[in-house]
């Protein structure tokens, strides 16, 4: 993710998220924060997706994935999680974790053909509907053990 991406960023993000990052948030963890990790899926030239991660020693944490609507259906999510999760493993990382709404059923069967289980929940973490964050994590076999 370039600061050039960020127009095409924002627009998907606030079309996804009912309480969207900022630019500000955006930059922050790309300048900034120095776990993070963002990445765009690009298409012609045209960002159609991304994802921000924090790589924290044997953890890797998925804070902000999404497809622009128009774009949503054609495997481009998979995609972008099965590099996500690749990613980690080649940084070393042990276990893929993320929040995700109970109400997003696209995106917990996503997690869940990848690996993830609920492992927990958090009481009224969402600020706009004070739904509760479910909490998945996925473990992450060693790269070369065929897994
Ligand atoms: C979750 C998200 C990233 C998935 O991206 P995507 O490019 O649509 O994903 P894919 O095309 O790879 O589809 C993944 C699976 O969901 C299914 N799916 C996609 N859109 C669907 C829909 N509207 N209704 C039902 N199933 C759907 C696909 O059929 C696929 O299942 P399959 O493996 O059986 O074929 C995308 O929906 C998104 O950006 N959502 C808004 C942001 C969001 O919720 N992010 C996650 C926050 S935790």
């Amino acid at each position: 993710m370039r600061e050039t991406d960020l127009d095409g960023v924002l627009a998907i993000e606030e079309a996804s998220f009912p309480v969207p990052w900022s630019r500000e948030s955006f930059r922050f963890e790309m300048h900034e924060n120095p776990y993070a990790w963002n990445v765009v899926v690009k298409t012609s030239g045209l960002v159609v997706g991304f994802a921000c991660l924090w790589a924290l020693d044997e953890e890797l944490k998925i804070n902000n994935i999404a497809i622009h609507p128009d774009w949503r259906g054609r495997g481009l999510g998979t995609r972008l999680l099965r590099w996500i999760l690749d990613f980690g493993r080649s940084e070393g990382c042990a276990e893929a974790t993320l929040e995700v709404r109970p109400s997003n059923e696209v995106a917990r069967t996503l997690y869940r053909r990848h690996g993830f289980e609920e492992v927990g929940r958090r009481k009224g973490y969402y600020r706009d509907t004070h739904e509760d964050a479910i909490l998945m994590t996925a473990k992450l076999a060693p790269e070369g053990d065929g897994a």
